[in-house]
């Protein structure tokens, strides 16, 4: 067995949120550096580890914290597989600090990443001029050949001939890749299988005793991973949904068709519960998710928690409830019951999590008694952009009060925007899909 590592959390909170400002990256770190500040110091450690170790680096980036390594190291990135028990069948994606930088890994002079290989011609195919345009730096990942004696570790691509790039908006994440001096790979810093990291505290949760060093920038402005799309297929494609969504892409020109290329199961929703363990897991708490869908009639809802909750095979005692735009006035599930502890009214706009009890007939244990549910209540808000702000935390949150089953109140997502991000990865962590 490895030993453990002793995981220190840095704070970078203040480059996070003031960015470089007119100043170009290496001039705000010239600056930053001639202050001697302790975020600066940290940038520094941070980029030495990620140039001279192979112990991967955790990171905020404007969508989800990050657990980077050099790219073009093999040793640097199997690192991060390590470290996440993730796979290695899956391809990274690579974050770069500017054009410039992509531009050098298109035009690989020799094997080795080099600072000087000149960017003699744009490698980039044409169609995605308008994308990067609009939304770099952002959250949109593209994919693209990997050249031929490409710098990139085969264990970035998983040996695909193409590979995905972005530049991310979070100016700490540019400003460490240009220190750093190397296009890190980075998927999200939680364990595999669990939802995405959106707090440094949540990558400390799952991979405390695996990596050095975590940056904390604070909470992601996102919340969901970026979009990532396929300019080199005909139509192009959304290959999974994230922080840019479909009816913004398709202003830009040459996206105008772009296709859904992706598979959640928005297409076949159960009627009832699928068997649990029948799915790979992902983004999944402990707690056992339960996904409304939103078209589901709330009073209908609250009918079938209800009756859940009575279920002997059930059997839980502590549940959560995420709540979106319409459960807020269906909440008094004890409603017509015994006096509930509190009655819900509209819904919060700022995630706050209250508990109130709930008299249930379960027939738990031995004999059908009345017992009292703990229920806990983490409003996300309505706005789309909350919720996606808000989702991750909400399910780690409620995973950590001990929580057995989590309710969750769906999103339409045929709006073109973040909701469909917001389903993809409520169906992913869901077990159960229930149209009520
Ligand atoms: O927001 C994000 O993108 C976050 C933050 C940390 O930047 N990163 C992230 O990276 O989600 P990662 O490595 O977990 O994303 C990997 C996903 C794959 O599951 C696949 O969907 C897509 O990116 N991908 C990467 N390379 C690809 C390729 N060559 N072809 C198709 N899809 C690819
Ligand atoms: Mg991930």
């Amino acid at each position: 067995m490895s030993t453990k590592r002793t995981t220190q959390i840095l704070p970078v909170h203040a480059l996070n949120a003031e960015g470089p400002g007119t100043k170009t990256l290496a001039q705000w770190w010239a600056d930053e550096r001639s202050r001697g500040t302790p975020e600066a110091a940290a940038v520094a450690k941070a980029a030495e580890a990620l140039r001279t170790t192979d112990i991967p680096v955790a990171f905020p980036t404007e969508t989800v914290y990050g657990l980077g390594a050099d790219a073009t190291r093999s040793d640097a990135v199997q690192g991060i597989y390590k470290a996440k028990q993730r796979p290695s069948d899956n391809p990274l994606i690579v974050h770069v600090d500017s054009m410039d930088m992509l531009q050098r890994i298109l035009n690989p002079a020799d094997e080795k990443y080099s600072l000087t290989a000149a960017s003699e011609q744009d490698m980039i195919p044409p169609i995605y001029r308008s994308v990067i345009a609009k939304f770099w730096p952002g959250p949109l990942t593209i994919i693209l050949p990997n050249p031929p004696h490409s710098v990139l570790a085969k264990e970035v691509t998983s040996n695909l001939s193409t590979f995905g790039v972005r530049m991310p908006a979070s100016p700490f994440a540019r400003l460490l890749i240009h220190v750093t001096d190397r296009p890190l790979a980075a998927p999200s810093a939680n364990a595999s299988t669990k939802p995405s990291p959106t707090t440094a505290q949540h990558v400390y949760h799952d991979l405390h005793g695996r990596i050095d060093l975590i940056l904390d920038g604070g909470p992601c402005g996102v919340g969901v991973e970026s979009t990532v799309v396929d300019g080199l297929s005909n139509p192009p494609a959304i290959l999974r949904p994230g922080g840019i969504g479909l009816e913004e892409l398709r202003q830009c020109q040459g996206w105008e068709n772009v296709v859904i290329g992706y598979r959640d199961s928005s297409l076949d929703v159960k009627e009832v519960p699928r068997a649990p363990g029948m799915k790979y897991r992902h983004y999944s708490p402990r707690a056992k998710v339960v996904l409304f869908e939103p078209e589901s009639d709330p009073a209908s809802v609250a009918n079938h928690i209800r009756k859940d909750l009575e279920n002997s095979a059930v059997c839980a005692h502590n549940i959560g409830i995420v709540r979106t735009r319409n459960w807020g006035k269906y909440l008094g599930l004890n409603a017509g019951h015994e006096s509930s502890e509190q009655t819900r009214e509209e819904p919060e706009t700022k995630a706050t999590l209250d508990l109130f009890k709930m008299p249930i007939e379960s027939p738990c244990g031995s004999s059908p008694k009345t017992i009292l549910k703990e229920v806990y209540d983490y409003p996300l808000g309505s706005d789309v952009e909350a919720i996606a702000r808000g989702l991750f935390s909400a399910l780690r949150t409620l995973d950590s009060i001990g929580v057995e089953i989590i309710y969750v109140e769906g999103i339409a997502d045929d709006e073109g925007d973040l909701s469909a991000a917001v389903m993809n990865r409520l169906r992913k962590a869901a077990e159960a899909e229930v149209k009520a």
